[in-house]
């Protein structure tokens, strides 16, 4: 790791003065993604009124031009690739650069400007050269809820350096103010008015959540690699059916949320949302380390079976018909694995995969918005990977709001039937408040399902670190999100070797210095 990449500041101590100055522009920040080996996504948007009516960010109905450059070194004394995007009204005065013939795998620092104003520095990457398998750093997230606490967590996982990270999904919620209430009362800030409906709602929204300083330097620190689950649009949608808002216009309301999200993530034009859908399942290779998979489970799949939640009597969620990835996406993904000749293939999606048995005793009760309500699917794509012969599958999900280790299994009913390769699940990084952690319900948790080898309730995520011959897997875990500045600590480890399709437990590594101490500070003492 070199000395430019470990001086990197997170952080508004990092920002130029320009930035402060009334009127700035980049309020939002910067964001990249979608590495490849000689290309990259550059994002920002201008709002200098973030929270403005109309979604406008406060900027004028015009076209406005913005200047961009991308550089060796974060002081941009080597440039090496610059130029003017137009940001226009239509799109939120988002702007999407894609630079290409870049060098591969190495560090880059970009920037904008427009008016004056200049954007904070953001750090990304490039994907190292096919043939290489420099190890590579990875965080993953998803489900952050504005409303349930500080999005400290992305913090934390930037103060780790990774050199990626996976947003799996609900990156917004689409509730009104105080809309979702469980187990969790505490609303620590409250959301933009009206569950989100309407275009100007939806960028409200997301206008709303890039105003937490710990989610913008999350941004600017490293590449994501970014999809939706359900929030991004209303809770537990499927295809073309409404979740449970029970609201009409779910096509309009899918098409306005669709669209917040492409002008507000680093998104490649591939993702330009077309009608009221979007392509975002797709293939990254990380050289010939590994392929990330990213694979779309809401968009194509048939309704939840039996009017959806937690059911022991659904026979129709057992039924042969039943799509979740689709028939499109399925052979895309089948292919990807048979071509793959990555050391590692990474199935970067939302739901839950492995069987998931709530019930404590005989019997079986299971989610039916995760793959339990879609068994044959499940059944195709875990047979599609064996038979792919793709090398080290590994299963990234996020939605469930717990962190789980499993091994996937070719039936979960017996516990000795051949691995296909195991599942990590992040938990959420404020959805559902504090969390908890409840080793007694843990253990029987474990007892009923002996495929997973993990779980947590509390507030978190993942980081990985995959080599030729090893993923490590660290799940972090904070102790509260309704107050400022948790500290966070990994509370268990996994390691898989290459070859071996399951989980190994492994030693959590000592503490590190006081975190709070750590930001804005170079890292890795
Ligand atoms: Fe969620």
């Amino acid at each position: 790791m070199d000395l430019t990449r470990r001086s990197f500041l997170i952080g508004t101590a990092g920002l130029p003065l320009a930035s402060r100055r009334t009127g700035d522009p980049f309020t939002l920040g910067v964001a990249s993604g979608d590495p490849t080996a000689d290309g990259i996504v550059l994002w920002t948007r201008l709002a200098p009124r973030p929270l403005a009516d109309g979604g406008h960010g406060g900027m004028p109905d015009r076209d406005v031009a913005v200047e961009w450059q991308l550089a060796e070194d974060e002081r941009f004394t080597r440039v090496v690739r610059s130029g003017t995007a137009t940001a226009r009204p239509s799109w939120a005065h988002s702007v999407h650069v894609e630079p290409a013939g870049l060098q591969p795998g190495r560090e880059y620092f970009y920037r904008f400007r427009t008016g004056g104003h200049l954007s904070p520095t953001g750090r990304t990457r490039t994907a190292p050269a096919p043939g290489t398998t420099p190890d590579l750093a990875f965080g993953v997230v998803s489900c952050s809820n504005y409303e349930q606490g500080y999005f400290t967590a992305y913090r934390r996982l930037a103060e780790q350096q990774p050199d990626l990270v996976l947003h799996l999904g609900d990156y917004i919620y689409e509730y009104a103010p105080g809309g979702y209430r469980n187990s969790a009362g505490t609303i620590v800030r409250s959301h933009t008015e009206h569950r989100c409906q309407t275009l100007a709602e939806f960028r409200l929204r997301h206008a709303q959540y890039k105003t937490d300083p710990d989610l913008r330097a999350l941004h600017a620190l490293a590449p994501w690699i970014a999809v939706n689950d359900d929030h991004e649009i209303e809770n537990n949608w499927a295809g073309v059916h409404p979740g449970t808002s029970g609201r009409p216009d779910f096509a309009q309301r899918k098409r306005a949320g669709y669209r917040a999200y492409y002008e507000h993530l680093p998104l490649r034009r591939s993702a330009l949302p077309r009608g009221s859908g979007m392509r975002l399942y797709r293939r990254l290779a990380w050289g010939d380390l590994t392929t990330f998979h990213v694979l779309d489970t809401r968009q194509f799949r048939d309704d939840q079976p039996c009017d959806d939640g937690v059911r022991a009597d659904c026979a129709a969620r057992l039924a042969t018909g039943r799509v979740l990835v689709g028939a499109a996406q399925r052979a895309w993904l089948a292919a990807g694995l048979r071509a793959s000749r990555t050391r590692w293939n990474m199935l970067a999606q939302q739901i839950f995969m492995a069987q998931h048995d709530y019930h404590l005793g005989p019997g079986k009760e299971v989610l039916l918005d995760t793959w339990d309500g879609y068994t044959a699917e499940r059944d195709r794509v875990l047979g599609d990977v064996v038979a792919s012969g793709a090398r080290n599958p590994v299963v990234l999900t996020g939605d469930i709001h717990c962190h789980y280790a499993s091994d996937l299994l070719a039936d979960f009913d017996d516990p000795d039937s051949r691995r296909v390769g195991v599942e990590l699940v992040t938990t959420s990084v404020t959805s559902d408040g504090d969390g908890y952690d409840a080793p007694a319900a843990r253990a029987v948790e474990l007892a009923e399902n002996p495929h997973i080898a993990y779980a947590d309730q509390r507030r978190g995520f993942i980081t990985a670190r995959l080599t030729p011959t090893e993923l490590r897997a660290d799940f972090h875990t904070l102790p509260y999100v309704t107050k400022r500045n948790a500290p966070s600590a990994v509370t268990a480890s996994f390691t898989v070797t290459d070859g071996a399709h399951r989980l190994s437990r492994s030693a959590v590594p000592a503490p590190r210095a006081p975190q709070a101490a750590a930001a804005g500070a170079p890292r890795h003492p």
